[in-house]
């Protein structure tokens, strides 16, 4: 709610200085007692009249939250640079391959790290490199703090991170708390079921249930989120391990001080190594209650098997309060680490929830951001209605001070671009780029990615797998890890291989990184960059953000911070061409194009061009940027 408190503040502060609407009528009112000439006061009252309804409509259309508190050009502190970066997710193993052997590496990202520079992008986050038998392909790890030769060697990490610093970029890792794989020597040992063993209770450990015929079941009704029971029974120790994830990935047992010692550790090992932060894996699973007695209740969801991890409601399994114990607890590690140098460490958190608050707790327990993914679940049902929804249940909820960001994509979702499809591209990057807090690219975005097709036979993803070949379609992540397209020549230039590990899409030809940066068109990729440096005005940094009109197509907002050009962002997310006056609520009468989508087909608008901002046509998929003349100024 601080952000409404913020945007009524705001508002009325513009309003004031905009129109002295209130004082002028209150004195004609006045002048209507001593006698004015009757037509002068109709004219008057007219115009009154007029501001009423123009007033009512800037309440109705627009909506104010002011996003900075500090101005750079005001002398004051600068953002930290987590507010001010994009962020930008590798997928090690599908960006670039440098020995050929089909899967990408970290020499591989290392050579395309002027790649990232050109983008603007500040932030890499790498998803896992660590020794792992990839059964979740690197999210099982044997050994959190070498580095799978699959990937490189340590020596090659410490290049790309040394390289990326001096470029300018940050780098942060994946921190993976919640499981190791089977294959880890904590485990190996835990499930030798000595119980003078220090390893025995690094995991969720427990008997199950004898059953009258003496055969014997799970302590529970958890479920996995890859389906079928969360609890693995292990002959050998013949007790029930908890694994949230698959049988490859049991859970550790955060309820033993040793374990938190341990992956603090971890944490230490690579923030000595000299990384930037992380961002935390499956953080809501992280506890489970202790009394496995309790059985989840049914979550009656439509089309949901038994087998199914939506078959329950997972109100003992994720969102327990001891998680924002363990979060506060590594905000001090990091700042433990900032009190020696003064540089910033970053934590993102990954989190999936329904219920707002549940995310906002973690920026309240100390995450710099949590993960916000409704956008990943945009689809072309969604106008600018819904997408204005989408950014308030955000905006609304977020505590005073806290800072906002938005997500288009990850390794575990469908790409936007074939939701959207590749007419919206451009338009999704200037949301997301425009919008205000900090915004994560999922490698590929930038030049319009795909997903890709996949027979059953080559389907790798265990989630896909364990869906079986009628269903693996429904929840396989391997379309969207495809390799990167560099170029139009061999596997897109992204190995020497005959087969790299996932297939290269068949549009490589057109959506590649060279084609796009030479075309002469603007191509996504040459749109994007503009985006990303038209991002770091002062406006779009730490300027307010004020609705102007949204309709079933129209998304449109204006930023703006006081002393600094303020901008207007236009974007039709609806099936038909909108023709719009956002005058009124811009609060302005025309501006300069700065950007635009390009490939309008009823008007051409060009940057460098003035425009009124009456009647503007935007087809859908289209948007505009303008810098507005005089704003405040009718
Ligand atoms: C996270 C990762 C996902 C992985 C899971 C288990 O959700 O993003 O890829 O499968 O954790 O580690």
């Amino acid at each position: 709610m601080a952000w409404l408190v913020k945007f009524q503040s705001e508002n009325n502060k513009r309003r004031k200085r905009r129109v002295s609407v209130g004082p002028v009528c209150k004195d004609g009112a006045g002048l209507y007692h001593v006698s004015v000439q009757g037509a002068l006061f109709i004219v008057f009252l007219a115009f009154c009249l007029g501001m009423i309804i123009r007033t009512d409509k800037l309440l109705l259309n627009t909506r104010s939250l002011f996003v900075g508190q500090n101005h750079k050009t005001a002398g004051q502190k600068a953002l930290e640079w987590w507010k001010t970066s994009i962020i930008y997710q590798i997928y090690p193993r599908s960006f670039m391959d440098s020995i050929g052997d089909g899967i990408g590496d970290l020499k591989g990202i290392t050579t395309k790290l002027d790649y990232l520079k050109d983008l603007n992008v500040g932030v890499i986050w790498l998803s896992p490199f660590f020794e792992s038998p990839m059964a979740d392909f690197g999210y099982d790890l044997s050994n959190q703090t070498r580095v799978d030769p699959i990937f490189g060697t340590m020596e090659d990490f410490e290049i790309l991170l040394k390289t990326a610093h001096a470029k300018g970029m940050k780098v942060i890792l994946d921190y993976i708390p919640n499981h190791t794989s089977d294959q880890h020597p904590w485990f190996i040992e835990s499930r030798k079921g000595n119980s003078s063993n220090p390893y025995y209770d690094y995991y969720v450990w427990k008997d199950g249930v004898v059953n009258i015929n003496k055969t014997r079941s799970p302590p529970n009704n958890w479920r996995s989120f890859f389906s079928g029971s969360a609890w693995q029974f292990d002959e050998n120790r013949e007790q029930y391990y908890f694994h949230q994830y698959l049988p490859q990935q049991p859970d550790l047992n955060w309820r033993n001080p040793k374990v938190r010692e341990e992956m603090e550790g971890v944490m230490r090992f690579w923030l000595d190594k000299g990384v930037d932060g992380f961002r935390v894996d499956a953080i809501q699973t992280l506890f489970e209650v202790e009394d496995v007695s309790l059985n989840e209740p049914r979550s009656f969801k439509p089309n949901v098997t038994e087998e199914e991890h939506d078959y329950v409601r997972h109100i003992y399994t994720q969102n327990q309060d001891e998680t924002h114990d363990v979060i506060r607890s590594w905000r001090q590690l990091l700042e433990e680490y900032e009190l020696k140098d003064g540089k910033k460490r970053f934590m993102v958190v990954e989190v999936y929830d329904e219920d707002i608050s549940q995310v906002i707790k973690f920026y309240q327990s100390g995450a710099d951001m949590a993960f916000y993914f409704d956008l990943l679940f945009l689809n072309r049902t969604c106008g600018g209605k819904c997408i204005q929804a989408i950014v308030n249940k955000l905006l609304d909820h977020l505590p005073e001070g806290k800072w906002p960001n938005f997500v288009l994509g990850n390794h575990d979702n469908p790409r936007i671009a074939s939701k959207m499809g590749l007419e919206f591209v451009n338009a999704l990057n200037t949301l997301l780029l425009l919008l205000p807090g900090t915004p994560t690219t999922y490698y590929g975005e930038e030049i319009g990615l795909e997903n890709i097709e996949l027979s059953y036979d080559d389907t790798q993803d265990p989630f896909g797998r364990f869906y079986g070949p009628e269903r693996y379609r429904e929840v396989s992540r391997d379309p969207v890890r495809s390799p990167m397209q560099w170029n139009h020549s061999y596997q897109s230039g992204f190995t020497t291989a005959s087969k790299p590990w996932l297939p290269i899409h068949p549009m490589y030809t057109v959506l590649n990184v060279e084609s796009q940066s030479r075309a002469k068109s603007p191509s996504h990729l040459k749109l994007y960059r503009q985006l990303a440096v038209l991002r770091e005005e002062a406006a779009f940094e730490l300027g307010s953000f004020e609705y102007v009109l949204v309709n079933d197509n129209i998304f449109s907002f204006v930023r703006r911070v006081d002393g600094q050009p303020a901008y207007f962002v236009a974007i039709n997310f609806g099936h038909s061409v909108a023709m719009e006056d956002f005058r009124s609520g811009a609060d302005a009468t025309e501006g300069e194009v700065v950007f635009t989508t390009g490939n309008f087909q009823h008007h051409i608008y060009e940057v460098g061009q003035e425009l009124e901002l009456e009647n503007i046509v935007l087809n859908p998929g289209q948007g505009i940027v303008m810098r507005l003349k005089n704003p405040g100024l009718r």
